[in-house]
């Protein structure tokens, strides 16, 4: 949560929750759970969420893994089906990515599956970076 402003306390967690299920219905997507196939354990989240940047929609493909699970491939595997189930079923031609530029993690994410820096946006007053894939671009990296 250091790429964030606070961590969440236990509200902030059930709005979050809530928030998701929100996007499930109202956007057809929304940040879902990651699950381990070998033990069906829950050791994340990743998906798509509708953000509004300089003005326009766009839908960002977002991650997060248990701390226990990290430098194992499994964010990039699992950010590469949500791009891939995200241009497959919705009809945009530009995913994205907001990321802090200090979140080289994050940053090797989106650049393993073919995201490349876009612009640089403030959200709530803090430097980010827009990372992009164009539909036309997937698989070409
Ligand atoms: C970002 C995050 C999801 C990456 O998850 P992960 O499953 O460890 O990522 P992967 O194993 O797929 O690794 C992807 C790349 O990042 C690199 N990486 C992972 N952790 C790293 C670290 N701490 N320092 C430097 N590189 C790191 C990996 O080495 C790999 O690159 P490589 O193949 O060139 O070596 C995880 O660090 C996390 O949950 N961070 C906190 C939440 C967050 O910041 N989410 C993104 C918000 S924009």
């Amino acid at each position: 949560m250091r790429f964030y402003l606070k961590p969440f306390d236990r509200r902030g967690v059930e709005e979050w929750i809530a928030r998701n299920r929100q996007r499930y219905t109202k956007d057809g997507h929304g940040l879902w759970a990651m699950i381990l196939k070998a033990s069906r354990e829950l050791i994340g989240d990743c998906g798509l969420v509708l953000q509004e940047v300089d003005g326009a929609n766009e839908i960002e493909i977002a991650y997060h893994v248990r701390r226990d699970y990290w430098r194992q491939g499994l964010a990039t595997e699992a950010a590469r089906a949500c791009r891939d189930f995200g241009f497959a079923k919705f009809s945009v031609e530009r995913l994205i990515s907001l990321i802090r530029p200090e979140n080289v993690p994050s940053r090797r994410v989106a650049e393993k599956n073919g995201l490349t820096v876009w612009k640089e946006v403030a959200r709530v007053g803090v430097p980010h970076l827009v990372y992009s894939i164009r539909r036309d671009n997937v698989g070409k990296s």
